[in-house]
C-alpha cells in the first residue's frame, strides 16, 4: 500500500484527552481526495498503525486533520500519539478509504456521535450544511469538557443543527436516542459513531423503527461479544492455489497465513477497518467482525480473515 508522508503542522486541546493533529503534506503532489466519513490509517511508530476519521476540509488537499482520544489502558496507538508525537514530526499514512460514506441527497439525516465519534459526523455536518441538506447532529459526552471541537460546532454556520447532551447516565442517554429515533423519516438517513456501548443502544433504539439501510455506523473497536466468543480449529483452502492450510483455535486466519509467508492485506486486526476483507468460496464463516453489514454477513460471500472463523469445519478463500 502506498504511504503518504505528512509533517504535523498543529496540535491542539480540543478537550480533555483529546488532541486534534493537523498533517501537512509538503511538495508537489496533493493528498488524494476524500468524502466525509473517510479515515486514514495512521502509523503511529512502533509498527503502530491505528485508523482515525478525517475530520478537516476535503476540499484542502494540502491538509488532514484526525483528532485522538487518548485511551486508557491504551493499545499503543493513543499512547504514541498523545506523548511522543510533536508539532514538525513526520509521519507515515496510508491514501484516505472510505467505510462510511453520506448519502447526500437524503431528505434528512440524523447524526448521532458520542466521544471521539464526533470526527466522521462533523465532517459530515459540515457537508451537509455546505450542501444546504436538513439533518441534526447530536452529541453525547460525558461532560462539558469531554466535549471535542465544541466551539467549531457552536459557532460553524449550523449551530442551529447541533444539540449537545453532555453529562447523561447510561439510562438517559437511551432515553435520548428512543425519543430522537421514535419517527422515521422517509428516506432519511441516520449515521452512528461512538463508543461500543452508545453504538450498540443507537442500533437498538434506530432497529425496527428505521429501515435497515437507513442506519449506518462506524465501529471504533470490535463487539467483545464477537471476539471474546469461544473458538474451534478448522481448515482454509486457498482456490489459487490449492493449498489447505489448519488453523488452530488460538489463531487466526491471518496469522496462519503471516506464518505460511502468504501475503494478505490488513490494517487493524481487530474485525473493525476492513482491510483484510476476502471473498469466500466455500464453507461457511463464522463472522467475528464488526466491520461488515448484514446483507454482506449472511450473503457468506465475504469475510474479515484476521477475526472471523469457519462455522463448520473449513472455508474457501479466493487467495
Ligand atoms: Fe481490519 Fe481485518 S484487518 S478488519
Amino acid at each position: 500500500m502506498t504511504l503518504i508522508n505528512v509533517q504535523v503542522e498543529k496540535i491542539t486541546q480540543e478537550a480533555e484527552g483529546i488532541r486534534s493533529f493537523l498533517l501537512a503534506k509538503k511538495g508537489l503532489l496533493k493528498i488524494p481526495r476524500y468524502t466525509p466519513g473517510a479515515h486514514i490509517d495512521v502509523h503511529c511508530g512502533e509498527g503502530i498503525i491505528r485508523q482515525y476519521s478525517l475530520c478537516g476540509d476535503p476540499a484542502d488537499r494540502r491538509h488532514l486533520m484526525i483528532a485522538v482520544r487518548q485511551v486508557d489502558p491504551s493499545r499503543g496507538g493513543s499512547a504514541l500519539m498523545h506523548r511522543a508525537v510533536q508539532e514538525g514530526d513526520r509521519l507515515e499514512i496510508g491514501a484516505p478509504r472510505n467505510n462510511f460514506p453520506l448519502n447526500e441527497t437524503a431528505p434528512h439525516s440524523v447524526l448521532l456521535a458520542a466521544g471521539i465519534g464526533i470526527t466522521p459526523i462533523i465532517a459530515m455536518a459540515d457537508r451537509l450544511h455546505l450542501l444546504g441538506r436538513s439533518f441534526a447532529l447530536h452529541y453525547f459526552a460525558r461532560a462539558r469538557e469531554h466535549t471535542a471541537f465544541r466551539r467549531r460546532l457552536a459557532q460553524g454556520g449550523y449551530a442551529d443543527h447541533v444539540t449537545f447532551h453532555e453529562g447523561l447516565d447510561a439510562a438517559a442517554v437511551g432515553q435520548a436516542l428512543d425519543a430522537l429515533l421514535a419517527q422515521p423519516v422517509e428516506n432519511g438517513q441516520v449515521y452512528i459513531c461512538g463508543p461500543g456501548p452508545f453504538m450498540d443502544r443507537a442500533e437498538a433504539a434506530a432497529q425496527g423503527r428505521w429501515p435497515r439501510n437507513a442506519i449506518n455506523q462506524e465501529r471504533f473497536a470490535a463487539k467483545p461479544a464477537l471476539t471474546g466468543a469461544p473458538t474451534k480449529p478448522f481448515s482454509v483452502k486457498l482456490a489459487r492455489s490449492g493449498v489447505t492450510l489448519d488453523v488452530g483455535a488460538d489463531e487466526t486466519i491471518l496469522e496462519v497465513l503471516e506464518a505460511h509467508e502468504i501475503d494478505a492485506a490488513f490494517s487493524c486486526e481487530q474485525g473493525v477497518c476492513g482491510t483484510c476483507v476476502t471473498d469466500v468460496l466455500g464453507g461457511t464463516p463464522d463472522h467475528r467482525d464488526s466491520f461488515l453489514s448484514a446483507s454482506q454477513r449472511s450473503s457468506g460471500r465475504l469475510m474479515c480473515i484476521c477475526v472471523s472463523r469457519a462455522a463448520d469445519d473449513h472455508v474457501v478463500l479466493d487467495l
